[in-house]
C-alpha cells in the first residue's frame, strides 16, 4: 500500500524547535524511521512536510489520484485553524491518523479544539516522536486488514 505521511507548520524545526515539548529528534530523523519501517512491512511511504496550507491542500488533492491508500498527517498549528485541510481530508475520502508530537489537551485550551479529530480514524497524541510510530503501527495493522 502507499502510505502518505503530511506535517503542518513549523515541524520543519523539529529537534531545535521547544525541544521540552517536542523532542529532540528532527522530522528528518522521524520521516526516515517511519520510512524504513513500512518499508519493512512491505509497503511505500513518503512524506512531505509544509508551512503553507495551499501547499498541503493540494498534497491532499493529489492523493486522490496518486493510489494514496492511507495519510498520517500532523496538521500543526492547523489542527486548530484550517476548515480548508479538512475540506480536503473529506473530499478525498482516504482513512487518516492524527498525530501529535504533545499532548494537545495538556496545553492551551485553544489547542483541545482539532478540525479533524472527529472524522479521523484515530488520534495519538503525547507520545512525542513515538506517537508517528504508534501511528504507522496502527496504519500498518489496519492496512493488513
Ligand atoms: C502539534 C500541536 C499543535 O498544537 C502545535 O501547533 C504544533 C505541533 C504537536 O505535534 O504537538 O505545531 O501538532
Amino acid at each position: 500500500a502507499n502510505i502518505l505521511v503530511l506535517h503542518g507548520p513549523n515541524l520543519n524545526l523539529l529537534g531545535t524547535r521547544e525541544p521540552a515539548l517536542y523532542g529532540h529528534a528532527t522530522l528528518a530523523a522521524i520521516d526516515a524511521d517511519l520510512a524504513h519501517t513500512a518499508q519493512a512491512a512491505g509497503h511505500a511511504l513518503t512524506s512531505l512536510q509544509s508551512n503553507a496550507e495551499h501547499v498541503l491542500v493540494e498534497r491532499v488533492q493529489a492523493a486522490a489520484q496518486d493510489g494514496t491508500d492511507f495519510i498520517l498527517i500532523n496538521p500543526a498549528a492547523f489542527t486548530h485553524t484550517s476548515i480548508a485541510l479538512r475540506d480536503a481530508l473529506a473530499a478525498v475520502a482516504i482513512p487518516f491518523i492524527e498525530v501529535h508530537l504533545s499532548n494537545v489537551h495538556a496545553r492551551e485550551p485553544f489547542r483541545r479544539h482539532s478540525y479533524f479529530s472527529d472524522f479521523a480514524v484515530g488520534v495519538i497524541a503525547g507520545f512525542g516522536a513515538d506517537s508517528y510510530r504508534f501511528a504507522l503501527d496502527a496504519a500498518l495493522r489496519r492496512l493488513a486488514g
